[in-house]
């Protein structure tokens, strides 16, 4: 058996391999980007229509298309239905984009962390990461020029980070003069906590291709696999056909409950904001309170995450403490998997705030906080 050349590349996703033991018993997570189940939209109402178990158009249902570009025309995304394709999980547009853009040796532009799942389905087929800062866009112009710009301004995974106005208005420019795809990633956008600029970056694009994409998973469930792309009318009917080709199109049954769940125009998501907004300050306090003779951190304005950088001189192999942690029942993300590059990494930490409970939270960060000052004593 002859295994393509890119399954050199392979390599499984730390952070599933991580959820693998996040289900035991007594088990603390802060590891994935999990909502809480309290969240979770009630199903009862969901009927199914017949013809919804019959195959569908790969674009996905037009009555959530539709949907989808209104609610861009209200984020400053002028789009019409016909550029929405409706995703298995935004992960998917991942995979199309790479599948479109990326050959062995491709220079990819992404910022430095950035989600790691993009960076495991980019390495596999093939690119050279140059990175970035948001604070240092312009440095873009100085590097070899990428084919695609890979960017998460809102609430970015893992840092929480948000680019301001100009940043994106730069990132936008940027990219025109260099001629390269923009690719935003957008999942987190409506977990807003305070106020935060989230224009798309794409809306500021004059000249560029570009690929737009959000996904239901952070706001209404993970397991419904949704999420969508908008791209600029040249790339559309690739990525199409890539996905024809990946699964002919996405789970009806999905798509036809988001559809009804968006339609119910109720304040169910207004309430989750709340209650999240309430247990990143309760984990901020209980940070606050544990960790902050070793860590430094900026308090996320919306999303799932506080990224911790571990101050100089305590632990620098977090690879280590998620070990120890692991056999005292607490779960995070190490943040070197998060970083394009493998040297001069710093040591942080990704601490998921959505999953655990308040009791959970202090108890889980008093914790880590005994295990980084044991490991320096
Ligand atoms: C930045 C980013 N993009 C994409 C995804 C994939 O999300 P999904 O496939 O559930 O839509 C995630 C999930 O955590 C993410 O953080």
């Amino acid at each position: 058996m002859q295994l393509s050349e890119r399954t050199s590349r392979l390599s499984p996703s730390p952070i599933r391999e991580i959820l693998r033991v996040i289900d035991q018993p007594g088990m603390i997570s802060f590891a994935g980007g999990l909502p809480s189940a309290a969240s979770f939209p009630s199903i009862d109402e969901l009927s199914v229509r017949p013809e919804l178990l019959q195959y569908g158009a790969t674009e996905g249902e037009s009555a959530l298309r539709e949907q989808v570009a209104h609610d861009l025309a209200g984020r400053g995304l002028d789009v019409s239905a016909e550029q929405v394709l409706i995703l298995s999980g935004s992960q998917q547009g991942i995979d199309l984009v790479a599948k479109l853009l990326i050959d062995s040796g491709t220079p990819v532009a992404v910022e430095s962390p950035t989600y790691l799942a993009a960076l495991q389905v980019f390495s596999l087929f093939g690119a050279d990461f140059v990175s970035y800062q948001p604070s240092n866009i312009e440095a873009l112009r100085q590097t070899h020029t990428p084919n695609l710009v890979y960017t998460i301004p809102t609430f970015q995974n893992p840092t929480g980070h948000c680019y301001n106005l100009a940043q994106r208005q730069t990132l936008a420019k940027v990219t025109d003069e260099l001629g390269c795809v923009l690719f935003e990633d957008d999942p987190y956008r409506d977990l807003v906590y305070d106020h935060c600029e989230r224009t798309p970056v794409c809306s500021f694009i004059e000249r560029s291709s570009w690929v737009y994409q959000s996904s239901f998973s952070k706001t209404y469930a993970p397991g419904l696999r949704l999420g969508y792309l908008v791209c600029s009318e040249d790339l559309f009917p690739m990525l199409s056909w890539l996905k024809q080709a990946a699964d002919l199109h996405s789970n009806r049954l999905s798509q036809s409950l988001v559809l009804s769940m968006l339609n119910r125009r109720d304040n169910r998501l207004a309430e989750v904001v709340d209650s999240y907004r309430a247990k990143r300050d309760a984990f901020c306090q209980a940070l606050e309170q544990t960790l902050s003779p070793y860590c430094t951190w900026s308090v996320p304005d919306g999303g799932l995450f506080f990224w911790l950088t571990l101050k100089d001189p305590y632990v620098q192999d977090t690879g280590l403490l998620l070990q120890e942690s692991l056999k005292r029942n607490v779960a995070f993300m190490p943040g070197d998997p998060f970083f394009p590059q493998s040297e001069g990494i710093p040591a942080c930490l990704r601490l998921n705030f959505s999953h655990a409970s308040e009791p959970e939270m202090k108890q889980g960060l008093s914790i880590l906080s005994e295990l980084i000052s044991i490991a320096n004593d």
